[in-house]
Formats: structure tokens, C-alpha cells, sequence
């Protein structure tokens, strides 16, 4: 990979952390993310799969934001999980993206509440937060599919939940690779 190659993904880059800067909320990374995902493929350098489960791999990290792109291979899925009271953007950049949302049981015991299921194509955006629903994330279809994710903040550990008695655990997160180099951890959640 040139270093023009990479230019896309690092003016991206640029543009999160200016938009991090002037609107803490993050306003403007739903666009943003949408824009990059049309137009552009020099993210092909962080693009790593493995067998057997879906990685996670850094591109850049901050005090107010990760970026990383996520490769879904065939039939793998995320656990349910929370965002640790983080806002969580989603764009797709290859394939299609599906995201099952779930809610606790109001006293909190017992299975979880299957919301509705959504599919994200190539260049569209999504946004959840802990406010919104826990969700679970895939491949739509059963097929490979790659996305990019912002977290804001970024964090290291979150919750997951079985689906049938609705307990949750915590889970520490790993990156599969950073800033394009395989660093050999598991890559999922
Ligand atoms: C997500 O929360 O959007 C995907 C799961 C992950 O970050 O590993």
C-alpha cells in the first residue's frame, strides 16, 4: 500500500478528530463515515479476516474516538453487547450488514426481548447507543461483509448477554490488528 493509498482514511481521520473537537456530540461523524464509505477503498489495508470469528482492527485511536474496521466472515456474529454508555457509528464498506436489536426484561432477570432486525448497505450509516438497544452484529444473509465503526469514547471492556436467561458478563476487547499490522489477539468481543 502507497502512502497515497492511505491519504482517504487518514484525512478521514482528520476530519473525526476536528468533528470530536468542535461537537463533542458527534454530530457530524454520521456524514462523515456515509461520505468515506462511497467513495473510497484505501481501507483495503486494514482489512484482515480470520477464521472462525469476525476482527476488529484499529485504524486510529484517540482520547475521544476509535475508529476500526470490522471484517464479518461467513456466519460469524458479534455477541449481544452493550457500548459501555458509548455512542457507536456504523458504516458499510463491503457486503451487508445486519444488526439484531434486544432489550433486558424490565426487572432485568430472565431471556432478553428480540427488537427489530436491520440491514445497513454499502454506504449507509447507523447509529446505536445503550439508550437505544443492545444489538447483535453480522454478515446479512450469512455472507462476508465489512463496516467501519467510531466509538465514542473509545473503551476496552463491555457487556454481553445471553440470550436465554438475559445474564450478563463482561468482556474484554482485543484488536486483531492496528494501524494495518496483525497483532495476533483474538479480534472479537
Ligand atoms: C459494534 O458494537 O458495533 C460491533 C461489535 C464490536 O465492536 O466488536
Amino acid at each position: 500500500m502507497t502512502e497515497t493509498e492511505r491519504e482517504p482514511i487518514e484525512a478521514l481521520c482528520d476530519q473525526l478528530d476536528t468533528a470530536f473537537r468542535e461537537d463533542p456530540r458527534g454530530k457530524a461523524v454520521a456524514s462523515l463515515l456515509e461520505a468515506y464509505a462511497r467513495e473510497h477503498s484505501d481501507w483495503e489495508g486494514f482489512r484482515h479476516f480470520q477464521e472462525g470469528a469476525y476482527t476488529r482492527n484499529l485504524v486510529r485511536r484517540t482520547e475521544d474516538y476509535e475508529l476500526l474496521l470490522l471484517c464479518w466472515g461467513a456466519g460469524e456474529e458479534s455477541p449481544i453487547h452493550n457500548h459501555m454508555g458509548q455512542r457507536c457509528w456504523m458504516s458499510i464498506l463491503e457486503g451487508e450488514v445486519e444488526e439484531v436489536h434486544y432489550k433486558r426484561q424490565e426487572d432485568g432477570a430472565g431471556p432478553l426481548i428480540e427488537g427489530p432486525t436491520k440491514r445497513y448497505k454499502l454506504g449507509q450509516a447507523a447509529f446505536i447507543n445503550d439508550d437505544i438497544a443492545l444489538h447483535l452484529v453480522r454478515g446479512a444473509d450469512g455472507l462476508a461483509a465489512s463496516s467501519l465503526h467510531v466509538y465514542s469514547k473509545p473503551y476496552d471492556v463491555c457487556l454481553v448477554y445471553d440470550l436465554e436467561s438475559g445474564e450478563e458478563s463482561a468482556k474484554t476487547l482485543s484488536y486483531h490488528s492496528v494501524e494495518g499490522v496483525i497483532c495476533g489477539a483474538e479480534g472479537s468481543v
